[in-house]
């Protein structure tokens, strides 16, 4: 992988185009000359209030693409920007999804609400690599949650793209329920690769019964998000037992983690 010259360093990019996803979730088009692989994440910037590690959700030719949902004093700045201003960040950051374990075999992606922003970059990729079944199942909390909407037939046309909202819809005919009600009718080979990204308690319940369908632990990968000052490894506000999620992460082989993921106060 690259390494960052100077990884304080501060980049500036003009806001191209803004999507507005749902009513606090934005998707903004960032023009760059960064490299980037998918999994990694920036710290965007909002002077004079902080910033905030966001995920890098696609490059798309000389666009970087970001999803923020407005929580806090940063994100609800970088919301507000229009097109044609501009957005300073740092980055990237982080590792990457190991997509060459799924080579010539099978790549489930499992995607929790905002999670998805995370494993759209790698569930693009995997177009073009030589795997030879790729399902996806993204879990949302109800109709107006759902992000990339705009999306989802190209994914249909590649890849078994499953959605499942939790609540019911009046305009919505599709699935209902949890994504472990539909992890469980789908059948799998034992040496299926995962890639999730979601809440905690999504991660672990879909890790259980992965298990109990008998993937292998070390097959499964999640991105995990952690609260982060630095980014770096040196303010050790992210750590996960003995790892910080900022740079060993925010991927990992979930037997490494399980341990400390698994614990009530993580
Ligand atoms: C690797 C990584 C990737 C991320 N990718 C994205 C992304 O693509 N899009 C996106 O919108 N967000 C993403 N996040 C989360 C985002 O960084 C936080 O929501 C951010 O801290 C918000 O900053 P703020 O100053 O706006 O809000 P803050 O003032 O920091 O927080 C507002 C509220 O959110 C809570 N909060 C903040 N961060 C977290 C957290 N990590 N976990 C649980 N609660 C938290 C705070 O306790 C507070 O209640 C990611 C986080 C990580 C670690
Ligand atoms: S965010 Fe500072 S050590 Fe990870």
């Amino acid at each position: 992988m690259f390494k960052l010259e100077n990884p304080y360093a501060l980049r500036r990019g003009r806001v191209a185009k803004v999507i507005k996803e749902t009513e606090n979730i934005y998707t903004f088009y960032i023009e760059t000359e960064e490299q980037a692989r998918p999994g990694q994440y920036n710290m965007l910037y909002a002077f004079g209030m902080g910033e905030a590690p966001i995920t890098i959700a696609s490059m798309e030719g000389e666009y970087l693409v970001h999803t923020v949902r407005a929580v806090g004093d940063v994100t609800r700045h970088i919301d507000e920007l229009k097109e044609g201003e501009i957005l300073y960040y740092r980055g990237p950051y982080g590792n990457t999804w190991d997509i060459e374990r799924a080579h010539k075999g099978e790549l489930l992606i499992i995607s929790g609400g905002l999670g998805l922003a995370a494993t759209r970059w790698v569930f693009e990729q995997a177009k073009t690599h030589h795997i030879k079944r790729l399902i996806h199942i993204y879990g949302s909390k109800d109709y107006h949650s759902l992000l990339y909407r705009y999306l989802y037939e190209h994914w249909h046309s590649y890849s078994e793209f499953y959605i499942t909202l939790e609540r019911p819809d009046p305009r919505w005919n599709g699935r209902v329920g949890l994504v472990t009600d539909l992890l469980r009718e789908i059948e799998l080979k034992e040496d299926t690769v995962v890639f999730t990204c979601g809440p905690d308690p999504m991660v672990k319940a879909c890790v259980s019964l992965l298990e109990n369908k008998g993937i292998k632990v070390y097959n499964i990968y999640a991105s995990l998000e952690r609260h982060m000052k630095c980014s770096l490894g040196t303010c050790g506000h992210c750590m996960i037992g003995p790892y910080f999620v900022c740079k060993d992460g925010p991927i990992f082989r979930y037997d490494l983690i399980r341990e400390y993921f698994e614990r009530k106060e993580v």
